[in-house]
């Protein structure tokens, strides 16, 4: 893997799966931070429990890494249901879904990913069957074809989006619950380093999980892979454990600085300042000069710019604030 692109969220290859999965919190007691959500999710599900009955469809949605996929498994976890897994771009036709949907049980909990990216005449099949639990399909061709209803078991959609904005107004209306996950704070992510560090069992002291957690972007995914890092440097340079001193080496031959900014955070601030003058560019223009796709900028890059308040969103364009000016080292130009 490309060390550059060590700060990108998303998930690259089986290998880091793996380590993931086991990484992942099992329940809701265990999943750090997210308070408000957590706090509601844990009423909705004793209540749908009381009630014996599935909990209503949930949509999570927030940028990569922040925890969409392990709280779907919590949720099923919680309410004692299984879980099958599939992602928008994986269901390619009507049919795909159809039989996905007549296998499940009763309570299950099917977990669409990427559900943005499911296509029309796939989200069509979705739409009775989220309201009323039944499919509708057809069968047999032109005036001889005839459509039946199918009774599917009572179950709960989670869907999970990076783009909560791309999904359709029909769609985003049968979810009951909508939950928007949100950046992590430094506190949050300190805990979740430890929380790792003794799963994969390594000694890290105090100030260097709150360095790797001040330069996570508040990302978990982030967090988790930094100390991965961190972990390598000290059982080649150290004795193993994880100190303060290797913890700085490491993260700064990663090329992150301390606010968690890495170089292409660093070209999309330059350009913004260095070419445009602070004035407002928009995210087309962005992505073309620094050379990097269009989403990448928005779901990776752009959320974490804004949260730490170094770039402001107008309905011209991006425009970079003080605090960029004076973190690149570049004076304010009146
Ligand atoms: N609230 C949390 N507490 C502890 N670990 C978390 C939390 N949220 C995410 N993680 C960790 O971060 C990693 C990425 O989470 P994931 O659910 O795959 O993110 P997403 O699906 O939003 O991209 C997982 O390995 C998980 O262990
Ligand atoms: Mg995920």
């Amino acid at each position: 893997m490309d060390e550059e692109r060590i700060i990108n969220p998303e998930l690259e290859g089986k290998n880091e799966e793996q380590i993931e999965n086991s990484l992942r919190p099992q329940n809701l007691n265990e999943y750090i931070g997210q308070e408000k959500v957590k706090h509601n999710m844990k009423i909705y599900i004793e209540a749908a429990k009381k009630r014996k009955e599935p909990l209503d469809h949930v949509l999570l949605y927030g940028p990569p890494g922040l925890g969409k996929t392990t709280l779907a498994n919590i949720i099923a976890n919680e309410m004692n249901s299984n879980i099958k897994v599939t992602s928008g771009p994986a269901i390619e036709k009507a049919g795909d879904l159809a039989a996905i949907l007549t296998n499940l049980s009763e309570f299950d909990v099917l977990f669409i990913d990427e559900i943005h990216r499911l296509n029309k005449s796939v989200e069509e099949i979705l739409y009775p069957a989220l309201e009323d639990y039944t499919l509708d399909i057809v069968i047999g061709k032109g005036p001889t074809a005839k459509s039946i209803r199918i009774d599917l078991p009572k179950f709960t959609l989670i869907g999970a989006t990076t783009k909560a904005g791309s999904l359709t107004t029909p769609l985003r209306d049968r979810f009951g619950i909508v939950d928007r996950l949100e950046l992590y704070s430094a506190e949050e992510l300190a805990t979740i380093v430890k929380r790792s560090a003794k799963i994969l069992d390594v000694n890290i002291d105090e100030d260097s999980s709150f360095e790797i957690a001040r330069r996570s972007r508040g990302t978990p995914r982030i967090a988790n892979r930094l100390l991965k890092r961190v972990r390598d440097y000290a059982s080649v340079l150290g004795d193993g454990d994880i100190n303060l001193k290797i913890t700085k080496i490491a993260l700064n031959r990663l090329e992150i600085d301390e606010l968690g900014l890495d170089n292409i955070d660093r070209k999309i601030l330059d350009v913004m300042i260095g070419n445009y003058h602070g004035r407002p560019v928009g995210l087309e223009t962005l992505a073309t000069t620094i050379g990097e796709e269009i989403d990448t900028v928005e779901d990776v890059y752009e959320p974490y710019l804004i949260q730490i308040g170094f770039i402001s969103r107008t309905p011209r364009g991006r425009i970079p604030l003080p605090e960029a000016y004076k973190h690149m080292g570049y004076t304010i130009e009146d």
